[in-house]
């Protein structure tokens, strides 16, 4: 089951790294052994699509993915995202000026040792965050940046990540690779922009796949036709979760964030979870 990002081949399910830090996607893991022997379980396991951000932990996921990974498997596609920060206290911050972009993908180079960065999603921000008037960037100047720091050979591919639809149509002539916004079984309300990447063979890398950690979120794993689906098929709820996803459009790539093994094992086998057409249809109907 593979696919192509930025040119490479990449297994349709990858990894998402945001749950290594500690609670809140802030400091230290909880047990940097564990954090460190998932990477590498990863890995083993086939992944070769990882995805990553300098400010998750701020600079937490990126260390261990260098602690664990380097010298990184010539096929692994590392991915990450400019956009955003931390604060002192773990706030999440724009950062969203062209010279900020910029920093932002330097800093990952220097954090995961790296010459260029296979794919960097541009991050946009202006949805559900405040964004102070120093911190908005018109997307025209944001994505030549991008298309500078790729023609530097900083980057490989340029993403783009909590677009409109809009935003999406507006940054297709940067010949973008793939787009990651929010979309679940529960949540579809990014569809029209899955559509136009089927449209334009851009993968479509949905972040939230199983709902995110974060509280109050809807989670795939507890809806009832998710587990009943799942008891039908011997198999867990993320796995139906995530086979829905790779069933229901084939240009779609999963990045499951865990920090937890045997929940990364369990991931990574929803690529063998057959849903029948009758099964599909009744997930097709559920929503949060
Ligand atoms: N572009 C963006 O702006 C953006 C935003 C958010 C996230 N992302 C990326 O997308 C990735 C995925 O999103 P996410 O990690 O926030 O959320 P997610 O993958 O939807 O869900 C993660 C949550 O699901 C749990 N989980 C994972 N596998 C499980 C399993 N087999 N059974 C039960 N629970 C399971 C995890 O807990 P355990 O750790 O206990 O397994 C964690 O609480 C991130 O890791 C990050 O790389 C990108």
């Amino acid at each position: 089951m593979s696919a192509t990002l930025a040119g490479r081949s990449v297994r349709r399910i990858g990894f998402g790294a945001m749950q290594l830090p500690g609670p809140g996607v802030w400091g230290p893991p909880r047990d940097r052994n564990t954090a460190l022997a998932v990477l590498r379980q990863a890995v083993e396991l086939g992944v070769n699509h990882i995805d990553t951000a300098q400010y998750y932990g701020r600079g937490v996921s990126n260390e261990l993915i260098h602690s664990a990974l380097h010298p990184y498997p010539d096929d692994l596609v590392l991915v990450s995202k400019v956009g955003g920060d931390r604060d002192d206290s773990g706030g999440w911050i724009p950062a969203q000026r062209p010279e900020q972009l910029r920093a932002g993908v330097e800093a990952n180079l220097r954090a995961l040792e790296v010459d260029q960065v296979d794919v960097v999603n541009l991050r946009l921000m202006d949805t559900g965050h405040e964004v102070p008037g120093e911190q908005r960037a018109d997307l025209d100047s944001q994505l030549a940046e991008m298309i500078a720091l790729r023609e530097e050979g900083k980057i490989g591919g340029i993403g783009i990540s909590n677009v409109t639809l809009d935003q999406l149509r507006h940054s297709l002539p940067a010949s973008i690779v793939c787009v990651q916004n929010p979309y679940s079984l529960l949540d579809r309300s990014g569809e029209p922009l899955l559509e136009l990447c089927t449209e334009h063979g851009l993968a479509w890398v949905p972040f939230f796949p199983l709902g995110s950690a974060f509280p109050g979120a809807a989670k795939v794993t507890e809806h009832p036709a998710v587990v009943s689906a799942a008891t039908a098929l011997d198999a867990t709820p993320a796995q139906v979760g995530l086979a829905w996803l790779l069933a229901h459009d084939s240009h779609t790539l999963l990045i499951p964030g865990t920090s937890n093994p045997q929940h990364l094992a369990e991931n990574m086998a929803a690529a063998d979870v057959h849903l029948d057409s009758d099964t599909m249809r009744i997930l097709d109907a559920a929503r949060s």
